[in-house]
Parts: C-alpha cells; sequence; structure tokens
C-alpha cells in the first residue's frame, strides 16, 4: 500500500527534511542526552502514557533514587512504586521493577540489543522496543506510538482509522526510517507529532513534510486521522470510607497484585449499586471486604477521577470502627495507620486527595 502512496526518492526527501528540521527544531530532553539504555527505557516507560513535562522531574528523581537496573532489580517494589506515586499507570511500574530483575538475573544486567528478546520483556511493546533500541544503540527499529499513527495517517490521507490499518503503517514507518540515522529520525518523528502535527489545529505551515503531506493537499488535516466510533464511557460511583478505630487510627487496605492500581493502597469501599444510598454501600463493602461493622458518619468529599475506559466519582465518608476482626477478604494485606504513617505508602492519585483532606481538616486543630 505504501509503495504505490510514496515513491522511494519521496522517502530519500522525507527523511533528509525531518532529519534537518530536528537538528534545528529538535527538543533538548534529558533522555537525549544519554545513550545509557536503562535510562532510555526509564524515559520509554514513563512516556508511553505521560505528557513530557510531566514526565521530566519524574525522571530526574527515579535515576537518583535507582541510578542503575541493577539497583531497581535489588529494590522493594512498595518503594518502587512510591516513586512512581502520581504518573498512573501504576502497571508501568510493576513491569519496570520485573525487567529489571529478568535483565539482572538473565543478561547478567545488560540490557539485551535483540529485537525479539526486547520485546519479550514485560511492560515493552514493538514501539517501546523501537523507541529504546534506536535512541539507545542507533539500530534501525521503527516506531508507531499514537503521535506517529497521526503524522502518518495524515501524511497518506489515511481514508479508514488507524487501528483498521496498523500492518501498512508500521510498514510506512520502516519505510521512512533512515538507515542510516535511525536514532535522529524516530526521536525527529515524535518531535514532528508532538509539537506541529497536533490532534487538534496543527501547524502545517511549520511542518517539513507539508509539500508531502496529502492530508494537507486535500484540507484533510483537521478531519484525519478517522476516529473510531467509540462507546460512551462507563462511569462507576464508589463509596470509600475512612474508618477511625478507638485509638485514632485509619484502616488502609493493599488492593490485590492483578488488576487496576495492584498493589497499592486505598482507603476501602467499593461500588454503589443501584438504588442504593451510599452509606448502605460503604457498610456492605466493608462488610464483605474486612469483615467488620462499621458506623458511616459525616461526607468528607466528593471527587472525580477519570481512568483509560471509565469515570469514577467517589463519596468518601468518615467512619468509626464498631466490631469484628479486620480480614483481608477480598484484599491483600490490611494496617491501622496514623496520618503521619500514611505517607509512606503508595496510594492512587485520587486517594491522595483523600489523604491532604484528612490532614487539613484532623492535623490543624
Ligand atoms: N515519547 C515517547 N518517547 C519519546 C522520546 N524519546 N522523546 C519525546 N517524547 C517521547
Amino acid at each position: 500500500m505504501t509503495d504505490k502512496v510514496i515513491t522511494k526518492k519521496t522517502l530519500d526527501l522525507l527523511r533528509q527534511l525531518l532529519l534537518t528540521w530536528y537538528q534545528e527544531q529538535g527538543r533538548i530532553l534529558p533522555w537525549r542526552q544519554t545513550r545509557d539504555p536503562y535510562a532510555i527505557w526509564i524515559s520509554e516507560i514513563m512516556l508511553q502514557q505521560t505528557q513530557v513535562k510531566t514526565v521530566i522531574p519524574y525522571y530526574e528523581r527515579w535515576l537518583e533514587k535507582f541510578p542503575t537496573g541493577d539497583y531497581l532489580a535489588n529494590s522493594d517494589l512498595q518503594i518502587v512504586l512510591k516513586v512512581w506515586e502520581g504518573l498512573g499507570y501504576y502497571a508501568r511500574a510493576r513491569n519496570l521493577h520485573k525487567t529489571a530483575q529478568i535483565i539482572y538475573h538473565e543478561y547478567d544486567g545488560i540490557f539485551p540489543q535483540n529485537l525479539d528478546q526486547v520485546v519479550k520483556l514485560p511492560g515493552i511493546g514493538r514501539t517501546t522496543a523501537g523507541g529504546i533500541l534506536s535512541a539507545a544503540f542507533n539500530q534501525p527499529v521503527s516506531i508507531l506510538d499514537g503521535n506517529v499513527k497521526r503524522v502518518l495517517s495524515r501524511l497518506i490521507a489515511l481514508p479508514i482509522p488507524p487501528q483498521k490499518a496498523i500492518q501498512s503503517l508500521w510498514q510506512l514507518s520502516n519505510d521512512l526510517l533512515d538507515p542510516h540515522n535511525p536514532r535522529d529520525f524516530n526521536q525527529g518523528l515524535m518531535d514532528l507529532g508532538a509539537t506541529v502535527c497536533l490532534k487538534s489545529k496543527p501547524k502545517c505551515l511549520l511542518c517539513p513534510w507539508r509539500i508531502h503531506c496529502q492530508a494537507y493537499h486535500q484540507g484533510l488535516q483537521n478531519n484525519l486521522p478517522m476516529r473510531e466510533t467509540s462507546n460512551p464511557i462507563p462511569h462507576k460511583k464508589i463509596g470509600v470510607a475512612v474508618i477511625y478505630n478507638e485509638a485514632g487510627n485509619i484502616l488502609i487496605d493493599r488492593r490485590p497484585e492483578q488488576g487496576l492500581l495492584g498493589g497499592l493502597w486505598e482507603f476501602p469501599g467499593g461500588k454503589i449499586e443501584q438504588d442504593e444510598t451510599v452509606e448502605d454501600c460503604i457498610k456492605r463493602e466493608i462488610l464483605e471486604e474486612i469483615g467488620i461493622e462499621i458506623e458511616v458518619g459525616d461526607h468528607l468529599m466528593s471527587l472525580d477521577h477519570a481512568y483509560t475506559h471509565f469515570k469514577v466519582t467517589l463519596f468518601v465518608h468518615i467512619c468509626r470502627y464498631l466490631s469484628g476482626e479486620p480480614t483481608p477478604i477480598e484484599c491483600e494485606e490490611i494496617r491501622w495507620v496514623t496520618l503521619d504513617e500514611i505517607d509512606s505508602f503508595p496510594f492512587p492519585k485520587a486517594n491522595t486527595k483523600i489523604i491532604e483532606k484528612l490532614k487539613k481538616e484532623f492535623n490543624n486543630p
């Protein structure tokens, strides 16, 4: 498909135009100042679902805390999750830890350079592998992340949603890749998507590929790529309990290792069923999850949070422990903690807002 659309001569031109543009306009980013595959791998994982400006401080702090792959492999997962706290998609942190251990035990601590080996590592898909191998070793391995899909879809005015043309887009990314300078080519392609070929209001007049861009020529840059028809995002309502015992300690639980936010700590609670009050939901969930009776007291706060595939609203109540032995029935572990101790446990972002509120209300009499 791409052979028909773009000739070899045009491919050469496109490469040259992008490389020249990247030399002049490319962003100076911390992971571009190194060839260390460990540091580059960390950056690529952080950048999978998070924007550059958010990633930079996390990346720098991570390398201070875990300067090498061996060091990461031998660190405690709870500390790893704590350093990741706030970046979201915590499976990424668990996979970094797991992969560091695989590299430590199976590759003598040396990051593999073979694509087939790299894509087998937890958390590393084909595009992340291309990002790492091209940036660290200048290997000619192509990439196709969300931004690149958009750039290439516009370049050829792809008449179907990118998800339905994945093979062709990979082929195009391969065909375009500069075999002599894959590192800068891939970084340039990422920058083009992030700074010029924007999702809305693309800056076509600044684009080095404008004269070759089919979408631009057809005036379709604002309509492409074609969107997938998608279902509406579900919205869950969750009752959440901040349970105090007589000693003034608060009950927190650790979520199951598998699944969303696996291994992180939280205030217990669960989904409000149809026709159920928040209070009834909280009482029921706490009995089912932890096996204790509580009294549901004042409403502390409500807050919204958006995950990738659904939204939640948390309705948080202050509760009082009444009876029963706390038992981790639907969680990994339970602790009674003080508000000061709570900071050493990794929590999902929505829960950290509850902690802030508790500190404001109850720590300053
Ligand atoms: N997104 C994914 N990888 C990136 C990189 N190396 N630089 C900037 N943004 C990116």
